[in-house]
């Protein structure tokens, strides 16, 4: 596989405020790459760099090795953006919204046609096709918006916020088409506030807070960031016993009992290290015969991890 994505160094300031601060990312083809972070983190002004709307301050991005800043124009023919509002189209029909699109790109008349069928199957707007675009729900807008950035065949989609303000079941009909586009081979690069939606998708993610990326790299990779583990301890009894014992076993930051768990008593540890620091807790409390019935480590959640590696910083 193949980086057809890159950033290097990159770095936007509006005035005083440095927006986006040494971003290096390497995208590889045909992934799908979410990155999140709170609002005001960044995203928006790293996917304008990308889309070749804003010049970076400082630091170069790559779209398939042409530069934003020496050939903007091979990275806009090889990309599709989709940008966080729709902007407003009084007295366009939804047909004449994506064929107008078309022209922009330079489709001829006779292909337009031909185009603009296969994009509203694709996105599922077909009914809608003669109906004026603002008559749209939010929805068929975000689904339309697509569409459009598909018009010139583009091999990498910078979307930004694709699935914001959608219910729960036109979200995962934009998840569903996200992946329908992965499956063509295009290279997705998407923002998103949603944590579970970014893991159920992505295959790599970016954290970026205050303009700094905070972790990047796949979701396994990403969980392993978490600088602290867990694990449940379950017993058939002598909790405080074994509750005193860890808390005096050297990798073991802290315990706690786990009151939501009634029928069985349970102890959350958390600790830091590696397996062997994992294994010794256990064997600690089999030494000291202690009645275990469970002892299984807790995979962090991405929301777990994204809480750890952010602080909170608000720019
Ligand atoms: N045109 C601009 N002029 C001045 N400051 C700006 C401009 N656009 C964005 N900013 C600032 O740059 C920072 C990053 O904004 P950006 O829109 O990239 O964040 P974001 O991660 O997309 O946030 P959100 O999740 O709210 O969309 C913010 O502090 C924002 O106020
Ligand atoms: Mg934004």
């Amino acid at each position: 596989m193949s980086t057809i994505i890159e950033t290097k160094d990159l770095t936007h300031r509006y005035g005083k405020l440095t927006a986006v601060k040494d971003i290096s990312l390497e995208i590889e083809e045909g992934s799908i790459f979410g990155f999140i972070g709170p609002n005001g983190a960044g995203k928006t002004t790293t996917m304008r760099i990308l889309a070749t709307l804003l010049r970076p301050t400082s630091g170069n991005a790559w779209v398939g090795g042409c530069s934003v800043l020496e050939d903007p124009r091979g990275v806009r023919r090889q990309i599709g953006y989709m940008p966080d509002f729709f902007g407003v189209y009084d007295e366009m029909k939804v047909w004449e919204y994506l064929d107008f699109f078309g022209a922009c790109y330079d489709i001829p008349a006779s292909r337009r046609v031909g185009l603009v069928d296969d994009l509203l199957q694709l996105v599922d707007l077909s009914h809608r096709r003669n109906d004026y675009v603002d008559s749209l729900s939010r929805g068929m807008k975000q689904r339309l918006c697509l569409a459009r950035t598909l018009a010139h065949d583009p091999q990498v989609l910078v979307l930004d916020e694709p699935a914001s303000g959608l219910d729960p079941r036109a979200r995962i009909e934009i998840r569903e088409l996200l992946r329908e586009l992965q499956a063509m081979g295009k290279t997705i690069f998407f923002s998103s506030h949603i944590l579970l939606e970014v893991a159920e998708i992505c295959t790599t993610i970016g954290i970026i807070e205050a303009g700094c990326l905070a972790a990047y790299g796949t979701l396994d990779e990403i969980q392993s960031h978490r600088r602290t583990r867990q694990v449940r301890v379950a017993l058939s009894g002598r909790v405080e016993e074994a509750l005193s014992l860890l808390q005096s076993t050297p990798a073991v930051l802290d315990v706690a009992l786990n009151h939501q768990e009634r029928r069985r008593h349970e102890l959350v540890v958390q600790f830091s290290g590696d397996d062997s620091a994992q294994t010794s807790i256990l064997t600690r409390l089999i030494q000291a015969g202690l009645p275990v019935i469970g002892f299984a480590e807790t995979k962090a959640e991405l929301e777990d991890v994204f809480m750890q590696v952010t602080k909170g910083i608000v720019s």
